[in-house]
């Protein structure tokens, strides 16, 4: 499974979800890689030492040309040997300049990940919160999309052109692409408001919504900041709960 995180709605919890779920897998004992392609590094600083990366070569230099190969900008995640994370910095926001042009600028991922497709059993990908060259070339490399969605007033606000571009990703370069499915995060079980989103949410994705509902959780924001998932920061939290049955869940549906 190459699973894709997308949503070009930002803080909507596709780098929380990525972590965890990218976390959850590997904790199985399965061989992950987690692909950071967001240039704010988010996903990257949850699981990788600044000074670690200090000069280190990351996405960016595997995608802007066909030198540097994926397996060495890839990194063991501090404190969980079973991932795998291939880091994002600052630098790939200059990756779309790059590209303008490039007849396969689409299929840089795709490419770089194909050689080391067979080292890992499951690769995640975290994308930035837009619909540009970046994630676009995630989908075209993925075979399943993953949809977090707000429990929020705006929820479903951008859904529309997300599910076409996937559509049309589908139609042309990426025939195999499934969405997996959309699960709402951040929610809150207390509001009127989460459950109207929730029964919303439900009549947009139907059983492509996932039963697994991510809550609010102070610990899901703090995890990062100690370099763990949330399973060895707070493995007794709802969040670690909920994201083991989202993997669970994840898995049942490949
Ligand atoms: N279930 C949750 N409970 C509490 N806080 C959360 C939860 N999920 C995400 N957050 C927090 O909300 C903020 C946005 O989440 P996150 O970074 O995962 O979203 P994102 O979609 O990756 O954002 P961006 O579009 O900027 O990349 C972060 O501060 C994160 O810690
Ligand atoms: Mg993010």
């Amino acid at each position: 499974m190459i699973l894709a995180i997308t949503n070009q709605k930002g803080g909507v919890g596709k780098t929380t979800t990525a972590i965890n779920v990218a976390a959850a897998l590997a904790s199985k004992g399965r061989k992950t890689l987690l692909v950071d392609l967001d240039p704010q590094a988010n996903s990257t600083m949850s699981f990788l030492d600044a000074e670690a990366m200090q000069g280190q070569r990351g996405i960016y230099h595997a995608l802007v040309d066909g030198e540097t190969p994926i397996r060495e900008v890839v990194m063991t995640a501090t404190k969980m040997p079973e991932l795998d994370v291939a880091p994002s910095s600052i630098a790939l926001a200059k990756l779309e300049a790059k590209l303008i042009g490039e007849i396969d600028g689409y299929y840089r991922l795709k490419d770089a990940i194909a050689s080391v497709r067979r080292r890992y059993e499951y690769i995640v990908m975290d994308t930035p919160p837009a619909l540009g060259l970046i994630t676009v070339n995630s989908l075209v490399a993925a075979t399943h999309v993953l949809i977090p969605i707000q429990s929020s007033y705006f929820a479903l606000e951008g859904t529309d052109d997300l599910l076409e571009t996937i559509d049309k990703i589908k139609r042309r370069t990426n025939p195999r692409l499934q969405i997996l499915g959309a699960v709402l995060t951040l929610f809150d079980k207390r509001t009127r408001l989460s459950r109207d989103i929730h029964e919303q949410v439900g009549r947009v994705f139907g059983d492509k919504l996932f039963d697994t509902v991510i809550s609010k959780s102070v610990r899901l924001e703090e995890s990062p900041a100690y370099k763990e998932s949330i399973f060895t920061f707070s493995p007794r939290s709802s969040g670690a709960f909920e994201y083991y049955k989202l993997s669970e869940e994840i898995l049942s549906r490949v």
